[in-house]
């Protein structure tokens, strides 16, 4: 399927749930003036546990429901969904998309100086072995240690950041990596962030974190501008929020996410 380009148009952003809006979090920091039209799919999340087929068939179905909004630009936010849905959407749809594990996978490169690099990520994101596929590609003598997290997710979601678990857990997961003596740690999934100084504390502080969402509003920035479709005129951006299922539960949590209220979110 192809679609027509909008030039005007907002940034489409999709993920899984909730955890996407930290990298709508940084596009609004780095592109104040861009219209951000966000969709959760809150009725399937998540989605780090399900089939490589269920993945695919979700992102495509997100992709159209963005493209109904007339998006210049899709951004997979979900770290999943990029790891088994990235080509394929880019080879089905004409809209720019940009994914989360490239600009993670760039940045982890650019910052370790031991060529020692860890990644977290979900089951599904780890079994795909796409962070150590991109990092390889660009650099094939960086050592790459995986390991899965899947307790980190509703560690996130239920807003215990700062919770003693939360760092006993962290510790747990991290032994391993901390053995093999990493000295970058890539934040592969979009909740992660949120756990980031319990995360910090249990590698110690001489790892530095990569955090994709930032360096995904760094790849949205350089295309748009290459493409001649970065918004330069001082206005505000507008936002639209959209999620499969339970708003109200949506509202709560996505405070801890954004970093700030949202006033509508819309059921579709
Ligand atoms: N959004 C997912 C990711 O970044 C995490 C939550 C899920 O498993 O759906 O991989």
């Amino acid at each position: 399927m192809s679609t027509r380009e909008n030039k005007d148009g907002p940034i489409g952003v999709f993920d899984s749930g909730l955890g996407g809006l930290t990298v709508v979090r940084e596009l609004m920091r780095q592109l104040p003036s861009e219209d951000i039209v966000y969709f959760g799919d809150t009725a399937r999340v998540p989605y780090g546990t399900k089939s490589k087929e269920a993945i695919i068939r979700f992102s495509r179905e997100n992709t159209r429901i963005l493209l109904q909004y007339k998006v210049k630009m899709v951004v997979v936010a979900c770290n999943t969904s990029s790891s088994y849905a990235l080509d394929i959407l880019r080879k089905e749809f004409r809209v720019p998309i940009v994914g989360v594990i490239g600009p993670g996978a760039r940045k982890a490169i650019a910052m370790t100086k031991a060529g020692n690099v860890g990644v977290i990520a979900t089951s599904a994101t780890v079994a795909s072995g796409q962070y150590e596929k991109s990092i390889k590609q660009c650099d094939g003598g960086i050592r790459v240690v995986s390991q899965a997290c899947p307790l980190f997710v509703p560690l996130a979601e239920e807003g215990w950041a700062d919770k003693p678990v939360t760092f006993e857990i962290a510790r747990e997961y991290l032994k391993p990596l901390k053995k093999s003596g990493i000295d970058t740690l890539i934040l592969g999934c979009t909740h992660y962030p949120l756990l980031k100084a319990a995360l910090q504390k249990a590698v110690g502080k001489s790892v530095v974190l990569v955090d994709s969402a930032k360096e995904v509003a760094l790849e949205v920035d350089g295309i748009l501008t290459s493409l001649g479709r970065k918004r330069t005129e001082k206005k505000v951006g507008r936002y639209r929020f959209l999620i499969s299922d339970r708003p109200q539960a949506f509202k709560k949590l996505a405070k801890n996410f954004l970093g700030r209220e949202i006033k509508h979110i819309q059921k579709v």
